[in-house]
């Protein structure tokens, strides 16, 4: 007697949302191997006419970029460029034409200068690339700030807590 098997196989229709080809929604690839195949950096396309700064925007004085920008196209949206910066800024542009769509302060950035760590100067706010779940049309980072809202007296080695800062990009 042969035995009897059952298989079901169920299918979830999943919503999967399809990215443009120059949208780029984290710092590397998976891998991290660092080579991005819609970013082709190569001397005959940077020499070529198609090549060069589109826009520029000016934003704080002591403001800084470690985190890289990304560029991703919401559903239904135009593609913009997601920016966050070591003063807790996080904005959204027109990538088009660098035009702010959205500007927000997610908590007071971290003093530099209540700990004397130098190695970055001012505020220690967002340093890490975010990333974005284009699944969820979320962008995820960290946000160096302080306890309860307070906006210094930080101490080094202090407590790390998770925090949420909805809005849909
Ligand atoms: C920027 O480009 C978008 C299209 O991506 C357009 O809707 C908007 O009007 C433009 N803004 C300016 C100031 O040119």
């Amino acid at each position: 007697m042969w035995p009897i098997c059952f298989f079901i196989v169920a299918f979830w229709p999943i919503f999967v949302h399809s990215l443009a080809p120059t949208d780029e929604i984290q710092d590397a690839d998976p891998a991290q191997s660092g080579y991005l195949d819609n970013h082709n950096m190569q001397p005959t396309i940077v020499g070529s006419q198609n090549f060069g700064i589109l826009w520029q925007n000016t934003y704080g004085a002591k403001e800084k970029w470690y985190a890289k920008p990304l560029v991703y196209t919401p559903p239904g949206g135009t593609q913009l460029v997601f920016l966050a910066s070591s003063m807790n800024v996080i904005r959204t542009l027109d990538a088009v034409n660098g035009t702010m769509l959205n500007s927000r302060t997610v908590q007071p950035p971290f003093l530099q200068s209540d700990i004397g760590c130098t190695d970055i100067p001012d505020y220690i706010g967002i340093t890490g690339t975010p990333i974005i779940d284009a699944s969820v049309n979320t962008a995820y980072f960290f946000a160096k700030g302080y306890k309860n809202g307070a906006s210094s007296g930080g101490v080094a080695n202090g407590e790390h807590q998770k925090g949420e800062f909805p809005g849909s990009l």
